[in-house]
């Protein structure tokens, strides 16, 4: 028994905000923050929180792969930025949803996030627990960027993405991959929560913390690696990926990775431009945008990645 993807969705906020927008904001430019990073604009949230995003994406999925509440046996979401700390975001889509009874939880991966609950999700309907999994990934980042740092408000974006995976007789998933190095924790992280600096999150006063130049370096080195281990645990080469979905965190890069693939650019799925680096829900946005815009076809191998802070990394290969 494997799983493979029965239908992807994705929700983004109507607000978009332009380099332009930010150039009246901070000290920026759009030439500066298109050659260093792609990103051209991004939706943020005027209002919604990340469970209104989880919801638009789960039911866009749900209604693409043609099941309804009463299919959905499992509900994993990848987030940072849940609406409460408790119940969990998975409870609070369920709820939402009008689902009842089946295990749902949430997956605290950062930018992996998605790919840690396609990785769980994929071993739950392998192991017959669920016949349809709900995998989300959404993210509001805008809430705890510091947006008079121009060094970290010019990257992210709001948005979320979904799959339903249905149990199959043929292999969708093919292989997961995921790892972690928390020695990396001070390069990208969050300062507070209810452990420590309780009152610094009260008051609002905690942000994005990020060594941009050196989670370039690792990102660059990890991915590299992580794609290679993901073709020699399937025996495959380069030559029989059909697309690479990356997490879309800067062109620059998504461009090393792809010529570490022998990639051309035309077989990468990109949506940096217009979404900005929106965390656990890029990968499965971009995937959304490929499958609606027919560029893949069912049959075709992709080549699904994500790092995030923590460390965290992760694959996914798939046949679609
Ligand atoms: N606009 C204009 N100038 C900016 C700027 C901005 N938005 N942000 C930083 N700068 C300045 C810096 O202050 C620095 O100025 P200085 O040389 O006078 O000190 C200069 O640009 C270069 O900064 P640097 O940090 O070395 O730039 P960079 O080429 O490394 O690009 C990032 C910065 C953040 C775009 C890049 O490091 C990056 O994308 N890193 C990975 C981040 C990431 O992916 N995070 C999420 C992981 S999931």
């Amino acid at each position: 028994m494997y799983s493979r993807i029965a239908g992807t969705g994705r929700c983004l906020p109507d607000n978009i905000v332009t380099n332009a927008d930010l150039e009246k904001r901070v000290d920026t430019t759009d030439e500066w923050i298109r050659t260093r990073t792609g990103i051209r604009r991004r939706h943020i949230v005027d209002g919604e929180t990340t469970g209104d995003l989880c919801e638009g994406a789960a039911r866009a999925a749900m209604e693409a792969a043609g099941i309804g509440p009463e299919d959905v046996g499992l509900i994993v979401v990848g987030t940072t930025t849940p609406d409460q700390v408790f119940p969990n975001m998975g409870c609070l889509l369920q709820a939402r949803l009008d689902i009842h009874g089946c295990p749902a939880f949430s997956i605290e991966a950062a930018c992996t996030g998605f790919i840690y609950a396609l990785s769980m999700a994929d071993q739950f309907v392998r192991d017959g627990k669920a016949k349809y999994a709900l995998v989300v990934g959404g993210e509001t980042l805008s809430n705890i960027v510091d947006w008079s740092d121009r060094g970290t408000c010019v990257l992210f974006g709001d948005g979320a993405g979904a799959v339903v995976l249905e149990a199959s007789e043929e292999a969708g998933i093919l292989s997961t991959h995921l790892h972690a190095d928390g020695a990396y924790k001070d390069l990208l992280y969050f300062p507070s929560g209810v452990g420590s600096g309780f009152d610094r999150l009260r008051e609002g006063k905690d942000f994005v913390q990020m060594r941009g130049n050196e989670v370039f370096k690792v990102a660059v080195n990890t991915l590299g690696g992580i794609v290679e281990e993901t073709l020699e645990a399937n025996k495959m080469t380069k030559s029989d990926l059909d697309w690479l979905i990356p997490h879309q965190a800067n062109i620059r890069i998504i461009n090393a990775i792809a010529r570490k693939l022998n990639m051309p650019m035309e077989r990468v799925i990109l949506t940096i431009e217009d979404h900005g680096n929106t965390s656990t829900a890029s990968v499965p946005m971009a995937l959304d945008v490929a499958v609606r815009d027919g560029k893949i076809q069912r049959g075709d191998v992709m080549l699904l990645e994500a790092f995030g802070g923590g460390f965290t990394w992760g694959s996914a290969l798939v046949r679609y």
